[in-house]
């Protein structure tokens, strides 16, 4: 077997504090099954050009990391890949700010990652590039020689053509996409967003009927290859935290109250205002809630040197403040909002622990967190998961309670519905999502992106009717 080679812009070191996205949980699993060469950033700044990769053997994952220059590093992500590719491709135009020197120097950063990353590569490796951070890398990789399998797999939606075109550059992101051998999506939505983008920038001829895609003499390939969690490591994590001394003492602390929960990076395309909204009209319209139930909100900080971010932060805590002053009550803060990060562990456990899991975000790739709360359940005694159906995750997750994160009211109702449900139907929604979860866990997405890349006729077939 080819040795596996990840790129990604995050990774999941041992002994580095977590990573609060799913990206790296995601790669961690496909890189723990097979063994290989992780490549990323290290998570640190240095002023100049980068030294070459640093290396870190933890069998049977080799981590090499690079460092980067601070005003590259300020204007690649928190320029162009989180002021520009980020709300766009989350259909946020209103917080897109295009300037073609973060545009530059995302295309420097990517060229300096295929730089570090060719003297590593063996002749047989296959190579898995990870989000929206690397598009141009294929391309890059391309240019200096690399003609082996190359995948790329997009954590976050795809955009409508007709909002990817705002970006004066969509062009050259498709081309640059069009450079790899197989490319993966989330969901069909995504999948046929692209194939529309393909269209428009080569021309019909482009999409063969087969559903490849072939640009002159080159042809590609296009999937869905939906990303899901390890169920039986997660439900052995909730049991275990039933136990930790914080689950315990969280819960000792509601005094009998029905706990919900959210558990999100503060990021504006997680709906965390909406959410506020409607738990507070949920308080004003159905008064015997209150001080019956709590929202506990976990949201770590992330991007914080990227203005919408800290707009974002103010309007929570501003909405937070008010509902707790107008409801709250001497024994009782109806909503505990948080801006730290928990080990995986304590999650588990939270989530075990609640009645009602809210994972409400406006636009979303997937959301693995409505994946892991359902995981955590008591198959016997389950919370129950209120999902938008504005994730990627509601495509597959039909027995959740789905809603329009945008309508208050229904948001509302959704909730009270989740904390009223009798236990017949919460355990057959329960078991039902489960067997979601377990027919597209982490092996299979990760197992079916390789075997499609390296060209397993099955999975191939598969991965272009699903
Ligand atoms: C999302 C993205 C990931 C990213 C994560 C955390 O899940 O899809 O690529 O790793 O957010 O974002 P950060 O900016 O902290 O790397």
């Amino acid at each position: 077997m080819s040795r596996l080679v990840c790129v990604s812009n995050r990774l999941s070191i041992p002994r580095k504090e977590a990573s609060a996205g799913g990206l790296a949980v995601g790669v961690l699993a496909a890189m723990r099954a097979r063994g290989g060469l992780w490549f990323g950033w290290s998570g640190d700044l240095v002023e100049g050009e980068p030294a070459e990769a640093e290396l870190t053997i933890r069998s049977p994952v080799t981590y090499a990391t690079i460092d980067l220059d601070r005003g590259e590093h300020e204007l690649y992500y928190a320029g162009f890949a989180n002021a520009v590719l980020w709300p766009t491709f989350h259909y946020f135009l209103n917080d897109l700010r295009y300037s073609e020197a973060q545009y530059l120097a995302y295309e420097r950063v990517n060229a300096l990652f295929a730089r570090r990353l060719v003297p590593l590569l063996k002749p047989d490796d296959v190579i898995w590039v990870h989000d929206y951070h690397l598009i141009p890398l294929g391309q890059r990789l391309r240019e200096a020689g690399v003609d082996r399998r190359i995948g790329f797999f997009l954590h976050i939606p795809f955009p409508h053509i007709e909002v990817l075109r705002s970006l004066p550059v969509y062009a050259e992101l498709v081309r640059d996409l069009a450079a790899y051998d197989l490319v993966g999506f989330q969901t069909a939505a995504d999948l046929n967003a692209f194939r529309a983008a393909i269209e428009h920038v080569y021309g019909p001829e482009a999409l063969e009927p087969d559903g490849r895609i072939r640009i002159g003499a080159r042809r590609l390939q296009a999937g869905v290859f939906p990303i899901g969690v390890d169920v039986d490591a997660l439900q052995a994590l909730a049991i275990e935290a039933q136990h930790h001394e914080t689950v315990k003492r969280t819960m000792t602390s509601l005094l009998g109250r029905k706990l919900l929960i959210g558990v999100d990076r503060l990021d504006y395309s997680k709906g965390l205002v909406e959410r506020f909204q409607a738990y507070e009209r949920l308080l004003e319209t159905h008064p015997e809630n209150r001080n019956r139930m709590t929202l506990l909100q976990i949201a770590p900080l992330s991007r914080t040197d990227v203005r919408a971010y800290a707009q974002m932060r103010r309007a929570l805590e501003q909405s937070a403040g008010r509902i707790n002053g107008r409801f709250g009550e001497a024994d009782w803060t109806p909503i505990r909002y948080l801006n730290r990060n928990y080990p995986q562990s304590l999650l588990m456990g939270f989530c075990r622990a609640a009645q009602v899991g809210v994972v409400t975000p406006v636009r979303d790739g997937m959301n693995l967190v409505a994946k892991e709360f359902v995981a955590a359940q008591d198959p016997a005694d389950p919370g129950v998961l209120v999902l938008s159906t504005l994730a990627g995750a509601a495509r597959e997750m039909t027995n959740a309670i789905l809603v329009n994160p945008y309508d208050a009211k229904a948001l509302a109702h959704a909730l009270q519905a989740a904390v009223r449900m009798p236990l017949g139907e919460r355990r057959q929604r329960h078991q039902a999502l489960l067997e979601v979860l377990r027919r597209n866990d982490i092996h299979a997405w990760h197992r079916r992106f390789l075997d499609t890349l390296e060209g397993d006729p099955a999975a191939q077939a598969s991965a272009v009717r699903a």
